[in-house]
């Protein structure tokens, strides 16, 4: 492993300390098979898993795309860095600090600053709370929202607040800790004033949200009038710390039910999230407002892939529905689209009925392709052969968009019931479509052409090599009796370099895991290491493939030899003669040994 400037016993350190599984599920969702854990793979699109991490071996590997490596490896290419970059940002995760790791003037001005935005949001959210529970504008925000069947336990866990309609309630008690209106600006709760110097509060005479970053710390807020007033809902503007779309609304709190239940709740509000919760429905999160986006719903997808889209039975929100169903299913995620009775959001369904009937709507969600027919045939005549084509040929990019034939299979039967159509005729249509599709091929992107050209293609390798590598993995207590069969001897290349490598490894460590690889090694390994084979008994197997190798290892020297030979008969070399023919003797009497 060559890290350059970072001592090896440091690179020691963080491998101890990290798992591959651990630190790939902070990107995907794995989940157990068996020995190896499976996940939709990150570096290209597909919607049945085929990324395999081997926590065993520390290896990952993508049947679909063909990427694999080790701890590193992933880092580097997901996260596009160099080798030191990925050891520098696990070491930073495994808590290690690295020795030239002197953090710049700037860097920590930079970190500490964002500590403080931080602890500005979090102060302010516990003010706008202390003002909801202790003052007489609170008690009114407090009967708003026991009004709407909110408790105190609620309020509590979603630390709701509210603000005065003084034009300077924060800017005030934030002075007197230390904190600058400038400050305030810069987080977006408080304004400069158009006339004369100074601030005023952004957010005044509303029900308080916080809003949190996906690990629970405050980074913004949202605020809601009491009555009618306009704009029913004011939200922070996108700070340092607050991107939009970036968050989902309650995933910190969300995200244990979310895992358990394996199914996420995807509402529009932040009044939906809290009335879920109240009802004890806590897997779910909002998208607030805007239109999901494919990083939320990533965000969202180290959790589950299944996901219920649960938006208000409105046009915006039924558009709104359509657009995040794409984005999911693109993905590779399940999605349901949950259909509310007319005018009915989330949190009114649930006060009205229950959480048991709501769970029974959640269940009854149209599939992708059942929305997407609904949606095609909304305002199309389907009794007439125009309208019955113009919705086949708008649902048919939908339909081949599903890879599973089971799920083609049934998706076809359902647009066939709803517009009275033949199956064969619909699976005809698609096959068309396809053809079509396949004259006019999407350019790949030039990442996706880099990432090929890495893959490696096992095909040409000899197959007794790759197998013996595999059982030296499985049981690492192999390399001495192989080493004294031969060792790297009985490998060609470009194997032999490899396994020159990996018995270097064993020597110093007394072990060998992808992590003890560099980054070019660890490819090829994945590559032969993850894969569809069962070895039972490995003392068994090896004598078995040590012996095939030394076969080979003499058939090729033989053969070498009878050539080098021929070529001391043309010279008349007699004495070459000699010393070859005795040669071929020994290896004859070898092979006989061997495979008598
Ligand atoms: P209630 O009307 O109190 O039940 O709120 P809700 O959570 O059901 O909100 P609604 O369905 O009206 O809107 C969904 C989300 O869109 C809200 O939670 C807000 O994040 C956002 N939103 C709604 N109205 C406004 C608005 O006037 N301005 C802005 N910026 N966002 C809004
Ligand atoms: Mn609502």
């Amino acid at each position: 492993m060559a890290a350059g400037f970072i001592p090896q016993e440091i690179i020691d350190e963080i491998v101890a300390r990290s798992d591959i599984v651990d630190v790939i599920s902070e990107h995907l969702l794995l989940k157990k098979t068996g020995r190896n854990y499976q996940g939709l793979c990150p570096f290209h699109h597909e919607k049945t898993p085929s990324f395999v991490v081997s926590p065993d071996k520390q290896i990952f590997r993508c049947f679909g795309c063909g990427v694999g490596g080790n701890i590193f490896s992933f880092i580097m290419q997901s996260e596009g860095l160099t080798f030191p970059e990925a050891v520098e940002k696990m070491a930073q995760k495994a808590g290690i600090s690295l020795p030239q790791q002197e953090m710049s003037e700037n860097e920590l001005k930079v970190l500490q600053k964002r500590e403080r935005w931080y602890k500005i949001n979090e102060l302010t959210a516990q003010y706008y709370h202390k003002v909801l529970l202790d003052t007489k504008w609170g008690q009114k925000a407090l009967g708003y929202l026991k009004n709407r069947g909110i408790d105190l336990h609620i309020i509590e866990k979603f630390q709701l607040g509210a603000v005065l309609s003084d034009w300077d309630g924060l800017i005030n008690f934030m002075g007197k800790k230390g904190v600058e209106p400038r400050e305030l600006h810069q987080m977006g709760l408080a304004l400069p004033r158009n006339s004369e110097k100074g601030y005023y509060d952004r957010f005044r005479g509303r029900l308080m949200f916080p809003i949190w970053d996906h690990s629970g710390r405050v980074i913004a807020f949202g605020g809601r009038v009491l009555d009618d007033g306009e704009p029913k809902y004011l939200n922070s503007p996108d700070t340092p710390l607050f991107n939009k779309g970036q968050y989902l609304y309650g995933l910190h709190l969300a995200k244990g039910s979310i895992r358990q239940a394996d199914l996420a709740i995807m509402v529009e509000g932040y009044m939906d999230v809290i009335a879920c919760h109240q009802f004890g429905v806590t897997n779910a999160v909002a998208s607030l407002g805007t239109a999901l986006t494919s990083n939320q719903a990533r965000a969202l997808m180290r959790h589950t892939y299944q996901v219920a889209i649960a938006y208000d039975a409105d046009v915006a929100g039924s558009n709104a529905a359509l657009r995040g169903l794409d984005i999911l299913a693109d993905l590779g995620c399940q999605v349901r689209v949950v259909k509310f009775p007319k005018g009915m959001d989330p949190d009114d369904f649930l006060r009205k009925s229950g959480k048991e009937k709501f769970e029974e709507l959640v269940m009854q969600g149209e599939s992708f392709i059942e929305y997407k027919l609904f949606k095609a045939m909304e305002n199309v005549n389907t009794s007439s052969i125009e309208g019955k084509i113009k919705v086949i040929q708008s649902i048919l990019p939908d339909l081949a968009k599903i890879d599973s034939p089971v799920a083609k299979e049934s998706a076809v039967k359902i647009i066939a019931i709803k517009l009275g159509l033949a199956e064969a005729s619909i699976m005809d249509e698609l096959r068309k479509y396809f053809r079509e599709k396949q004259k006019f091929p999407q350019n790949k992107d030039r990442k996706q052409e880099k990432r090929e050209n890495n893959i490696v293609n096992l095909r040409g390798f000899n197959k007794i090599q790759v197998q013996m590598l595999r059982i030296l993995f499985e049981d690492n207590s192999i390399f001495p009796l192989l080493e004294n069969a031969g060792g790297v001897e009985l490998f060609t290349p470009p194997l032999d370099n490899v396994f020159q490598r990996i018995w270097k490894v064993y020597q110093v460590k007394g072990k060998v895991t992808g992590t003890d690889l560099d980054d070019k090694d660890s490819q090829l390994l994945a590559a032969i290491l993850i894969g569809d084979f069962e070895i039972t008994n490995t003392t068994k197997a090896a004598a078995d493939y040590i012996k095939n190798l030394q076969i080979n290892k003499l058939n090729k020297d033989y053969s070498d030899t009878i050539r080098e030979l021929s070529e001391a008969e043309k010279m008349g070399d007699s004495e070459k003669l000699n010393q070859l023919l005795s040669r071929i003797e020994w290896l004859i009497q070898q092979k006989k040994l061997l495979a008598p």
